[in-house]
């Protein structure tokens, strides 16, 4: 068998151009134990918050989203005038019966002047952070003042992420959870006692949005699924939807959708995937770049039932890759990666294998 971890010989060792700077899970794993989930989302968060602003800079188009038996597989392109991002991500809801994960990710980040890739890293963490710090963000601006009390609604792999998301930058700091998987529930109570939460583990999705003044609904489906139905909401109350992203996947009972303050990421593609697959496709949404540029109002009173109807939209990974960049830049959290071919002359890449030859 061929050893794959031999160096290559002085004279065929790659050159600077070859390498592009990689981070792994490990490394990622080393960088928010480093920096703490929380401080890691509050950053990220604000490199998301600064993209929004200038929205109407971004190259956009929905997620390219092909669909297989069992589940989805999406790539997720956007560009700025300098950088260009894009991420690979699944979600396939059954996986967690077979040990896999429902959701996995690996992204790139490139100069869009010569469209050398200047990052690759995994993204499977990287996206339950951007979709904790998108969530929590979002909350800034719609959940009600004061909140501390945030139902969760779906224990799985996303749950904790969005939980510290929250106390980081809003500051809830009691959670009621449920999950039809007593076991879920268990794993993330565990996991968020030993954070600082006080937990309340609930026995149904009723008993958990009681006295919340946040709910999160984060579960995995394929399936028109009714995990809120519209006696279980309340005046006052944000609702951030997370797991309703797919078509023929959401989460909330219409008539929820008719009587709440709707908030999306890109309308373009959140019409085809998110809650408001359900409604006519004018019915009215604000978008968030606009709120958070003050040019759409956000919460405008406490009696409002605002949805966050989150889907995932690449300019968050754009962001999330930016903030990565410019955090593992000069450190040992990147490991130089042999990804691109570089020949001494630029055309004789023929050359340059049968050189290899020996
Ligand atoms: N909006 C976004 O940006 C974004 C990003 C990442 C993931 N997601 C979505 O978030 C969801 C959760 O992802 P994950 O990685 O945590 O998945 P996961 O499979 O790890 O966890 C999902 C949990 O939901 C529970 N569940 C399923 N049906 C339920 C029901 N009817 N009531 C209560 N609980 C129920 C499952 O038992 C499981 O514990 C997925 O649907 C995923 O596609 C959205």
């Amino acid at each position: 068998m061929m050893d794959m971890t031999k160096p290559a010989p002085a004279h065929l060792a790659p050159s600077e151009l070859a390498y592009v700077p990689f981070v792994s899970v490990h490394n990622m794993m080393r960088l928010v134990n480093a920096m703490g989930a929380e401080t890691f989302m509050a950053e990220l968060a604000a490199y998301i918050e600064a993209d929004f602003k200038r929205w109407p800079e971004f190259d956009k188009s929905p997620r390219v989203a092909s669909h297989v038996p069992g589940g989805v597989i999406e790539l997720m392109p956007t560009a700025d005038a300098e950088l260009y991002g894009f991420k690979y991500v699944n979600g396939h809801p059954k996986n967690t019966k077979t040990g896999h994960q429902t959701v996995t990710a690996f992204g790139v980040l490139s100069e869009v002047s010569n469209g050398y890739p200047v990052l690759l890293t995994e993204m499977t963490l990287l996206t339950a952070l951007r979709t904790a710090a998108t969530s929590a963000l979002v909350a800034k601006y719609l959940a009600p003042k004061g909140a501390e009390v945030m139902a969760m609604i779906g224990n799985g792999a996303q749950c904790e992420f969005q939980a510290l998301g929250f106390r980081a930058l809003t500051g809830i700091t009691r959670l009621r959870l449920y999950d039809i998987d007593p076991k879920a529930t268990e794993k993330a109570r565990r996991n968020l006692e030993g954070q600082g939460f006080q937990i309340t583990a609930c026995k149904s999705g009723q008993e958990a949005v009681e006295g919340a003044q946040v709910i999160t609904t984060c579960t995995a489906d394929k399936q028109y699924a009714t995990i809120l139905t519209d006696n279980m909401v309340g005046a006052g109350q944000h609702i951030n939807a997370i797991g309703g992203d797919c078509p023929g996947k959401t989460e909330l009972h219409r008539d929820i959708l008719s009587r709440a303050e709707i908030f999306v990421e890109y309308p373009e593609q959140t019409r085809i995937e998110g809650e408001i697959q359900q409604l006519a496709k004018d019915h009215p949404v604000t978008e968030l770049w606009q709120v958070m540029r003050g040019e759409a109002p956000g919460r405008i009173d406490d009696k409002q039932l605002t949805l966050f109807d989150s889907v995932g939209f690449a300019i968050e990974d754009f962001s999330a890759l930016r903030f990565l960049r410019d955090k593992v830049a000069g450190t040992d959290y990147a490991e130089p990666l042999d990804m691109l071919a570089d020949p001494d002359d630029p055309r004789d890449l023929f050359g340059m294998v049968t050189r290899a030859r020996g």
